[in-house]
């Protein structure tokens, strides 16, 4: 399946936070209200580091009508992200991650977002958007099928929008892991095998690399011209790029 929506459903029931980020103390088990209190301020900060970024190249501010959040898992982003517009989308494959991020915003009071499953988002054709944003979603997701969402995330952005596409393009593992990885990823039921026999618990979380001259070919389809670029380092290389349209 290329996009691995029954992992996301039911990574979402089970350890969701986890799979957002996969430090230890964000496993179900070890969830209390710290961990709770240290992942939402990652978001944060994560939030704070793309609007200084955006306002320092451009010299205005960061806000505007409508943004989206694409995989916005439970919220981690999508809620600081909801506090600089009118109105944010948050939009993820998997319902049971939705739900977790329709109770994390009604928690803190937040009434200016609206969900969609990754399907109502394709369906949404009138939709626009003043902001794009998208942070280690996209490496999940099988590129043939990645290309085509930044390509509607971009076309629906607003002329003098702003977008935050984040892919990674490289496996730095060494080789043996490298070929793990994949056989994982694509022989289902392997790696089930190899947990349920080892007693070990540890989900796998398929990951791809994009090709970025594919990737810049669709920002300058949709006349997005480059700003910035950060390049992140998660065991994959990835980069951060910043947009305007
Ligand atoms: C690692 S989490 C990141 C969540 C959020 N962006 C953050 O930074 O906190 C990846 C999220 O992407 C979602 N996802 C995976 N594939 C997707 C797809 N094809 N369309 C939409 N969401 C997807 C997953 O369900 C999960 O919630």
């Amino acid at each position: 399946m290329g996009n691995n929506k029954r992992i996301w459903e039911d990574l979402g029931e089970r350890d969701a936070y986890y799979a957002v980020l996969t430090y230890e103390q964000f496993r179900a088990r070890n969830l209390d209200e710290n961990a709770r209190e240290v992942f939402f301020e990652l978001g944060r900060a994560h939030m704070e580091e793309v609007t200084a970024e955006f306002e320092r190249v451009t010299g205005e501010e960061l806000n505007g009508s409508e943004a989206i959040d694409y995989g916005c898992g439970v919220g981690r982003v999508l809620l600081p992200l909801a506090d600089r517009f009118e109105a944010a989308t948050g939009v993820d494959i998997s319902s049971s991650m939705l739900d977790k991020c329709r109770r994390n915003a009604a928690a803190v009071g937040k009434e200016n977002i609206r969900f969609q499953t990754a399907q109502e988002f394709i369906a949404a054709e009138n939709d626009a958007y003043d902001m794009v944003h998208t942070f280690i979603v996209l490496q999940h997701v099988r590129p043939s099928i990645g290309y085509e969402i930044v390509n509607t995330l971009l076309k629906r952005l607003r002329t003098g929008g702003r977008a935050m596409i984040h892919v990674t393009y490289r496996n730095t593992d060494p080789w043996f892991r490298r070929m793990r990885s994949k056989v994982y990823r694509d022989l289902p039921g392997v790696h089930r095998l190899s947990t349920m026999m080892s007693g070990r618990d540890a989900p796998f979380l398929p990951m791809y690399e994009y090709d970025l001259s594919r990737v810049t070919e669709v920002f300058h389809l949709n006349s997005c011209e480059i700003v910035s670029e950060k390049e992140t380092d998660h065991g994959f290389l990835g980069k951060m790029f910043f947009l305007v349209k």
